[in-house]
């Protein structure tokens, strides 16, 4: 089903941004269908925070310690996002676990982008631990969130080599720029109505897919 309208974006960010930055770029250059209606943070000093006032985008910074507890914190995020109304959440760099209650009402609706080629390597330090795995391959995936971390459904994945003397910072600067590349074109899926999460599978064009779509080596658009 395509959409008339730009899809509503609320982006989740704790630090840098930069794939915040890659859907303000895209979207200021006419490429992405989409309106940014909030940057929300749990961090007031995320530089991505910074990024979304200076593109004139509507921005939040709530900070845990301030709420008695976790799921007070996660429920009064939540409220503040839906007010403002977003079609789609996505966590870009929000490093905090979420909890279930709250995610419930977005299934479908909320997805995060990992970097590694999961189901391998949820959680923290993926490079280091692809490195000391030995693989020949590293990469990031974008998945539908669930209550599980990193381990809701997969949308779609981009891979690059891993070259001999990488370290986690050589790989992680490497993979950023693929990231950023596959980010975009999932959010482009779902701004064009192509892409649903329905009774647990993800459909393109209303087709289950088998496994995760693989983003080329150059360009935004899967093959
Ligand atoms: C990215 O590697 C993303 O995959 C991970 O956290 C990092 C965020 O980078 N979830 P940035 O804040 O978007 O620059």
């Amino acid at each position: 089903m395509s959409r008339s309208r730009p899809l509503r974006v609320a982006v989740l960010v704790s630090g840098r941004g930069s794939n915040l930055q890659a859907l303000i770029d895209a979207r200021a250059a006419g490429q992405l269908p989409i309106e940014l209606v909030l940057v929300a943070s749990d961090k007031v000093a995320a530089h991505g925070l910074r990024r979304a006032e200076a593109a004139g985008i509507a921005t939040l910074a709530l900070t845990p310690r301030s709420h008695p507890t976790r799921a007070a914190f996660d429920a009064e995020l939540f409220a503040r996002i839906a007010a403002s109304t977003p079609d789609l959440i996505v966590l870009a760099g929000f490093m905090r676990i979420l909890d279930g209650a709250v995610l419930a009402p977005w299934h479908g609706r909320i997805i995060n982008i990992h970097p590694s080629l999961l189901p391998r390597y949820p959680g923290l330090h993926t490079h280091e631990r692809a490195l000391a795995a030995g693989d020949a391959e590293h990469g990031s995936s974008v998945h539908f969130v669930t209550a599980e971390l990193d381990g809701g459904p997969l949308l779609a994945q981009v891979r690059i080599p891993i070259h001999a003397g990488d370290t986690p910072e050589t790989l992680a600067q490497r993979l950023l720029p693929h990231e950023h590349r596959l980010l975009l074109a999932c959010v482009d899926l779902i701004a064009r109505g192509r892409v649903e999460l329905a009774a647990g599978e993800v459909r393109l064009d209303g087709a289950a897919l088998p496994a995760p779509l693989q983003l080329p080596a150059h360009g935004t658009t899967f093959a």
